[in-house]
């Protein structure tokens, strides 16, 4: 992951903030409070902040005003993985390197802990510091964040990845999945990022979010390559789950080679997208490198 520039610094960055939130909640209920500890800080790569981040960066955003948007995205990830490995999900034991939040704690715990973070992520759009340009935008990110994590979005995806368990559907149907229940988080990092900055156009907006779509896109196509092809060691995960679990992946529907194409394609589109941008996109571009790179 080293290839990422200044990924250890804005993953400290974002876990510094996220840690001091916590450390502000008052401590009405322990067990509560550890697992969200457990679910929001102990490992995970924080590749939405970074997006955030890189984005913000690239289109003249301030880094304090992205603060708020990557706090709150994290806080929707991570809520998303510890509902993701409920028995009545994916039903999984291992996260991070570690027992599943429901294995660590109980399950009611860990369904709690996922609905309170999900909320805090609401906490950080509408209490951050905001620079006074973005305080006036602050409606319409809550308004992307909500969109990108709900019923029209990743909760949205999750249900449908549920409901494409056990079934053949086609490639059109797996696609949806993919961009709702991975594909719209990874886009609202960008679009959201984008929108604190002060002279971004519509035209400009446009663009990015294509590349976000496709980006997003083949980040969880690469995430079921990678299900079969890495070691839990490496995953921190279960290795081959979907397949146990029969899930409907790229892999299951065109085979490995297939999804890798897929996910080369999604690459390729995705730098063409950039290419038309006035910016200097070249940790954008990297960004993309990297997740059909990765192996975990
Ligand atoms: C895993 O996400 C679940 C997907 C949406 C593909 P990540 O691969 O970003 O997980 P962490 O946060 O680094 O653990
Ligand atoms: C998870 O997809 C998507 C969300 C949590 C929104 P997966 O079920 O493939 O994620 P992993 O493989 O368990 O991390
Ligand atoms: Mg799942
Ligand atoms: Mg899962
Ligand atoms: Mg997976």
């Amino acid at each position: 992951m080293s290839e990422l520039s200044q990924l250890t610094e804005l993953q400290s960055r974002v876990n510094q903030l996220l840690t001091e939130k916590l450390d502000t909640l008052p401590v009405n209920d322990e067990k509560l409070l550890e697992a969200m500890r457990y679910g929001l800080l102990i490992g995970g790569k924080r590749m939405r902040p970074y997006l955030a981040y890189i984005t913000g960066e690239t289109v003249g955003a301030e880094q304090n005003d992205i603060d708020g948007v990557a706090c709150a995205l994290e806080c929707i990830h991570a809520y998303s993985l510890l509902h993701d490995d409920l028995p009545a999900m994916d039903d999984d034991d291992l996260r991070r390197g570690k027992p599943t939040c429901h294995n660590a704690f109980d399950e009611a715990t860990a369904i709690l802990a996922g609905d309170a973070l999900q909320t805090l992520a609401f906490d950080f759009l509408a209490n951050h510091n905001f620079s006074t340009h973005v305080q006036n935008k602050r409606f319409e990110l809550l308004k992307q964040l909500v969109a990108a994590s709900g019923y029209q979005g990743m909760c949205g995806g999750q249900a449908l990845d549920l409901s494409a368990t056990d079934k053949a559907i086609s490639l059109a149907e797996l696609e949806q999945v993919h961009a709702l229940k991975t594909g719209a988080l990874l886009k609202a990092s960008v679009l959201m990022a984008a929108e604190c900055s002060p002279t971004i156009s519509e035209e400009q907006k446009t663009l990015l979010a294509k590349y976000a779509k496709l980006v997003g896109l083949a980040y969880q196509v690469q995430d079921d390559i990678i299900d079969i092809t890495s070691s839990e060691e490496e995953l921190g995960k279960p290795k081959g789950s979907d397949v146990a679990a029969n899930k409907s992946t790229y892999p299951a529907l065109l085979g490995l080679e297939g999804a890798q194409q897929k996910a080369q394609d999604l690459y390729q589109e995705s730098l063409q997208a950039l290419a038309s941008l006035p910016y200097n996109t070249q940790t954008l571009a990297d960004f993309a490198t990297f997740i059909i790179r990765r192996t975990h």
